[in-house]
């Protein structure tokens, strides 16, 4: 196991139920099977998780995404014991938090975890840097340490210049930049964030969701983020859990969520997202086809075999120049039967891991695109009508979950 697949958090089989008897009749129910709404209805008690278990890997970015009510404020609040569970076991970095109390858990709490919530939850009252440094002040630092630390942490968020203001001089989006401040000041190694941008207009919540993935490439913390919009869990998560009704329906990388829906549940939330934005170009491309230089045009038409297109490389496997089957027909009919004329050096060039969306432009010409790897090399090709395939049989997917009951 390399450090990159270090466990650092795991839950564990785990139950929660909401109500006066948790273990009594209405556990019961939950293990049989019956549904969330059923049990309350013949128990009265609420269904927070059911049966959860989920791995998070040291540095990931983890989303769990869910409607409201599903449990995933339930599921983060598990991981610092805000919660007790019914059953079933959290794992924080090998230590079994339910076993945990008083100072210690305190101490655990403080020191491994930091928190940032919809609600920045900041001191009116105080600064800035006193706010950010509050963390640290509850450990017992020292004022001149933790000052120097919550610089640091407000340097992280871009907001050093506004140490000294009050906080609620700040604008919503600095308030939550503030709270990350905040959470990043104490160093943790686990970020527990609970619909951190859901209150942020949509362009401050983009800003913030590009930066906290510039922190992270810096920092490398775990993130375990919570929101109700699979746009947002699969634009910043290496990986999302997606939840309903107290249970986990799939986990997988944003691409497997998009493109291998495990239930039309999850086909519904993927059909309103822009899938452009996850699928990656070498999802869609195909085999380099590459025209020999000395060829003749006759050959080189043959070369295409009814695709778009094929290019000429150099020594190097770089392409220099583009057949495409129309200019290579038209030259024919012109007379000539070199190859040279035939060619276009005007083609786009894309990297494998561009995302479709980055391509769209270049694709919108109807030529056929090179994908070069970083050393500029030839590694496939991208035909601008694979990908609006790609994107037809993503909806076909969704069209084929559509006689599954969604709610
Ligand atoms: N303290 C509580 N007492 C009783 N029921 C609770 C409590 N906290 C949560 N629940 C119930 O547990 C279920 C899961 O709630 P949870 O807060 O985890 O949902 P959520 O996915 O975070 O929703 P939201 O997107 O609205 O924040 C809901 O049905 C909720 O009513
Ligand atoms: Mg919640």
């Amino acid at each position: 196991m390399t450090a990159a697949d270090e466990e650092i958090i795991r839950l564990k089989n785990v139950y929660k139920l909401f109500g006066p008897q948790p273990t009594g009749r209405a556990f019961d129910l939950v293990k049989a099977g019956v549904g969330k709404n059923d049990v309350q209805r013949m128990s009265g008690h609420v269904v927070g998780l059911n049966n959860v278990n989920f791995s998070i890997r040291k540095g990931e970015i983890f989303v769990v995404m869910g409607l409201s009510g599903s449990g995933k404020s339930t599921a983060i609040r598990t991981v610092n014991k805000l919660h007790d569970i019914t059953s079933g076991e959290v794992l924080v970095d090998g230590v079994d938090v339910q076993l945990l109390s008083g100072s210690a858990l305190q101490a655990f709490r403080r020191e491994k975890m930091g928190m940032v919530f919809q609600h920045f939850a900041l001191f009116p009252h105080r600064n800035v840097i006193d706010n950010v440094g509050y963390g640290l002040k509850v450990q017992g630092v020292a004022k001149s340490e933790r000052d120097k630390a919550a610089l640091q942490a407000l340097s992280l968020v871009g907001l050093e210049a506004y140490a000294k203001n009050a906080t609620s001089e700040l604008s919503g989006g600095m308030q939550q930049r503030v709270g990350l401040a905040r959470a990043l000041a104490t160093d943790p190694d686990i970020l527990l964030m609970d619909e951190a941008f859901s209150a942020l207009d949509p362009l401050i919540r983009r800003q913030m969701q590009d930066e906290m993935m510039e922190i992270q490439d810096e920092l490398h913390k775990t993130i375990l983020f919570i929101t109700h919009d699979l746009n947002e869990a699969l634009r910043i998560g290496d990986r999302v859990c997606i939840m309903k009704d107290g249970a986990v329906i799939q986990i997988g990388t944003p691409e497997e969520i998009l493109t291998e829906p495990a239930t039309g549940y999850v086909a519904q939330f993927v059909q309103d997202v822009d899938q452009g934005r996850v699928i990656q170009v070498h999802e869609v491309m195909t085999e380099p086809r590459t025209v020999d230089q000395s060829a003749t045009l006759a050959q080189a038409l043959e070369s295409i075999n009814g695709r778009g297109g094929s290019f000429s490389c150099d020594h190097r496997g770089r392409p220099t120049g583009l057949l495409t089957a129309e200019d290579g027909l038209r030259a024919a009919r012109s007379g000539t039967s070199e190859l040279a004329p035939a060619l276009r050096n005007d083609f786009d060039s894309v990297g494998p891991s561009h995302t479709l969306n980055q391509v769209y432009a270049a694709a919108g010409r109807g030529l056929p695109i090179a994908v070069v790897d970083d050393n500029g090399k030839l590694v496939g090709i991208v035909d601008p009508r694979s990908i609006m395939e790609e994107m037809g049989r993503v909806e076909q997917l969704v069209d084929g979950f559509e006689r599954e009951v969604f709610m």
